[in-house]
């Protein structure tokens, strides 16, 4: 499909928002189709830069012969623990190596399947292949959009080496139930937790459940550390393995996947600032909330206000009984206007090309999933007045006036 001309854009009142055109000289770059509504892309990611000082004083001890930057992970480690109110964090070079060497450590010898959602982050299966494991792929639950009890339980079998459950993009899973269910079959697990860092459940922290739990401090993420990841851990024996893990092999199957000082300062930065942060999101979802009322076809997805949550990710449900466009058409019209929205984990891991064993799966559920949801642009660079001009320009598209 086409977008409109410039020239013959209605005039909606909406559409009449200045265009924000704020941002750090990071943040700007060339824009290819000049015309478009948002002349600096506003993406999915967080993108969050921390404060200068802040991460300059965190940063002074890389200069210190006496502290040196292991001071600075340690100080990292310490903190994120405390944060997640759990008695060890173990810091790793990225999310992607934290789940890889969990994995390993975690795997019942002598079982070759790993269980994981097929709807989820698009590498999720991968990490199970550098595990040296095979993906055996669940339903998700139609309410949360993640694994539940009920379809992660019938994938349970002898050759089950590890459970790895992940949070959804909005709201949490439930990891008590998944951890009893766990313990009741004799089988570790281990959450991906990427997605719910800020979350409290009514039986503890995100970061207190199961054997371990991994965590990402990517630019896109709610703490920026720029690069880097985490596990975090109850069992003092595990802890002490992934630290020697990560650590140019000392200890079985060890690997340099270790964060540098760099990163540790500016995850400490990052998490000083976590409550603007959310405060900002919040107000960010409330703006899609009211904008996208009365889309006919559009559903917002609404988080839980009742428990601490991020607010970080916006998530559009497409009804495609009342929406004129498909999921990915839209996309593409509200990227080709420089609203980076994505499709939500589409395609679903089992439907992608996979070099490396795995459980061939038939998923109608997150197959149908897969179709209905968009990613919003959010995070530290989107404003209010964006939420309204890109509610414009869907009622725009459900007008046909984009088509
Ligand atoms: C759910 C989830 N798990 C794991 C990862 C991997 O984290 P990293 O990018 O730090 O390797 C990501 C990254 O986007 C993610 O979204």
């Amino acid at each position: 499909m086409r977008t409109s001309n410039r020239e013959s854009q209605a005039p909606e009142s909406t559409l009449d928002q200045p265009r924000a055109e704020s941002g750090s000289i990071l943040q700007r770059r060339a824009a290819p189709g000049a015309s478009r509504l948002f002349e600096v892309p506003r993406s999915t990611s967080n993108l969050v830069p921390p404060c200068a000082d802040r991460l300059r004083a965190y940063m002074d001890p890389i200069f210190d012969p006496e502290e040196g930057e292991a001071s600075i992970v340690a100080l990292m480690e310490h903190r994120f623990a405390a944060f997640h109110d759990v008695p060890h964090c173990v810091a790793y070079a990225n999310g992607f190596w934290s789940l890889v060497s969990a994995i390993r450590a975690l795997a019942l010898p002598g079982c070759d399947e790993i269980v994981m959602p097929s709807l989820t982050y698009r590498r999720l299966a991968d990490v199970a292949a550098w595990a040296g494991l095979r993906p055996r792929f669940c339903e998700v639950d139609g309410d949360s959009l993640t694994a539940s009890v009920a379809t992660m339980e019938p994938c349970i079998s002898p050759r089950t080496a590890l459970i790895l459950p992940a949070h959804p993009i909005v709201g949490v899973l439930d990891a008590a139930g998944l951890t009893a269910m766990a313990r009741h079959h004799r089988v570790p697990i281990l959450f991906d937790a990427v997605e719910s860092v800020y979350e409290v459940l009514p039986e503890g922290r995100i970061g207190r459940f199961g054997d371990a739990e991994v965590f990402s401090l990517h630019a896109s993420k709610l703490l920026n550390g720029f690069e880097g990841g985490y596990v975090t851990t109850q069992d003092t024996q595990l802890a002490a393995r992934l630290r020697a893990a990560r650590d140019h092999g000392r200890g079985p199957g060890g690997l340099n996947a270790r964060l540098s000082g760099l990163h540790a300062a500016a995850a400490l930065a990052a998490l000083d600032e976590v409550e603007a942060q959310v405060e900002h999101n919040r107000a960010i979802y409330l703006a899609y909330r009211r904008h996208f009322a009365g889309i006919t076809g559009l559903a917002v997805r609404t988080f839980d206000e009742t428990t601490r949550s991020s607010f970080k990710n916006i998530l559009v449900e497409i009804d495609p009984d009342f929406w004129p466009l498909t999921r990915d058409d839209t996309v593409r019209a509200l990227n080709a206007e420089g609203a980076l929205a994505r499709a939500y984990y589409a395609p679903p891991l089992h439907r992608k090309p996979m070099a490396y064993p795995h459980v061939p799966a038939d998923l109608p559920l997150t197959d149908a999933l897969a179709a209905r949801f968009l990613l919003m642009p959010c995070g530290h660079f989107v404003s209010e007045t964006d939420v309204a001009v890109i509610a414009g320009l869907m009622r725009r598209f459900a007008r046909g006036r984009a088509a």
